[in-house]
């Protein structure tokens, strides 16, 4: 059975930067508020939303990604692609974004798992490639919230923003690359990070538009003091799976990648592991809560500022609406 490898990376972030005092023109925030309570700073929100898909993110982050892999778009054989904002109900993202590819050789499915998206998405490609099936894998995690975020709520619309990351994996006979990877799920708690309405439990048709929209269930409901609790749990546990499972130990770790949901679960997650500060990636506050693409995003910059070096121990972890959480160990080759 070959390992698996990452091969490329590639990340895009749109150019129209949100700040905390521009959401504070619009509705009743600030950005002290913000920053103590989340860590983040600024975000990237879509300008012209108006017809711009996640698919449309994805397509630079996955050429960024082909080209550091040293791949064409026909070299890929299956396109995995994370994202709770789908750019259609159907067909999948995946597809659209094969289309703007023109990855013709590519098998493509779309994966919903919130902000553990890349995690879900990554463990699949992983078992494709290690399985022997696939031999270049394209998995992207591209999220567009801005446009479906309630304008009213501020607990929730302060949080976000838009981005994608995507990485190359093939595979490879050198020791390392994808150690593991574990998923897990509990339905059970769901109404704590939800959207009611929309989907085919209540769909948004005529005659229902009125109160659906009254209610706001077309809007992302959170119940942001229960998730916080269990987001600093679930990550703690994700981490140690990853690392029990591989024989390895909190100091083994070379660089922890969380998903960036916030800067304080982050520090917690830290304290409570005895994580040390400089073995964090932390750039939630530029980028606010990208979803599926916070950890792609946070990998590219590791990589980019030279903080991830071959033979590296990279963990990790993430957590969200399912609710669902996961974790990634991967030698760096
Ligand atoms: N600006 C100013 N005040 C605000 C804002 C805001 N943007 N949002 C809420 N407040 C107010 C509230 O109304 C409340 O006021 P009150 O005391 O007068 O009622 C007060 O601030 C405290 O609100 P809390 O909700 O208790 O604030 P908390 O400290 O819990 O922070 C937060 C809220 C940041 C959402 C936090 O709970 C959190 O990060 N939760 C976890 C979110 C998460 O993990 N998401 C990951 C998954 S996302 C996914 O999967 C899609």
């Amino acid at each position: 059975m070959p390992n698996a490898k990452i091969t490329g990376t590639g990340w895009y972030v749109p150019d129209n930067v949100v700040t905390n005092d521009d959401l504070s023109k619009v509705m009743d925030t600030n950005d002290q508020w913000i920053v103590e309570r989340t860590g983040i700073k600024e975000r990237r929100w879509v300008k012209d939303r108006k017809f711009v898909g996640a698919a449309a993110l994805a397509e630079p982050a996955a050429r960024m990604a082909l080209e550091k892999a040293g791949k064409t778009p026909a070299d890929i054989d299956l396109i995995v692609f994370s994202t709770m904002t789908p750019d259609y109900v159907l067909p999948a993202s995946s597809c659209i974004l094969q289309k703007k590819l023109g990855a013709v050789n590519a098998g493509a499915f779309d994966v919903v798992a919130a902000c553990s998206g890349f995690i879900y998405g990554l463990s699949c490609a992983e078992k494709f490639v290690k399985s022997g099936m696939n031999k270049c894998v394209l998995m992207v995690g591209a999220e567009l919230f801005s446009n479906r975020l309630d304008p009213s709520d501020r607990s929730t619309t302060v949080l976000f923003g838009d981005g994608a990351g995507a990485v190359v994996i093939e595979p490879t006979d050198e020791e390392g690359g994808i150690l593991s990877t574990h998923v897990h799920a509990d339905g059970g708690n769901y109404e704590i990070l939800y959207v009611p309405a929309g989907g085919s439990y209540d769909p948004i048709s005529k005659g229902e538009h009125e109160r659906i929209y009254n209610e706001g269930l077309q809007f992302l409901q959170m119940k942001g003091q229960e998730l916080f609790k269990i987001g600093v749990q679930r990550f703690s546990e994700a981490i140690m799976e990853a690392l029990t499972h591989n024989g390895f130990k909190i100091e083994d770790i070379d660089v922890f990648i969380p998903h960036q949901a916030n800067a304080r679960i982050i520090e917690m997650v830290a304290r409570r592991m005895k994580l040390r500060p400089d073995q964090s990636i932390v750039n939630i506050d530029k980028y606010g809560n990208t979803t599926a693409a916070s950890i792609p995003i946070a990998l590219c910059e590791a990589l980019d500022k030279g903080m991830i070096k071959k033979g590296d121990l990279v963990v990790m972890a993430a957590f969200g609406s399912g609710l669902t959480w996961g974790s990634a160990a991967i030698r760096w080759i």
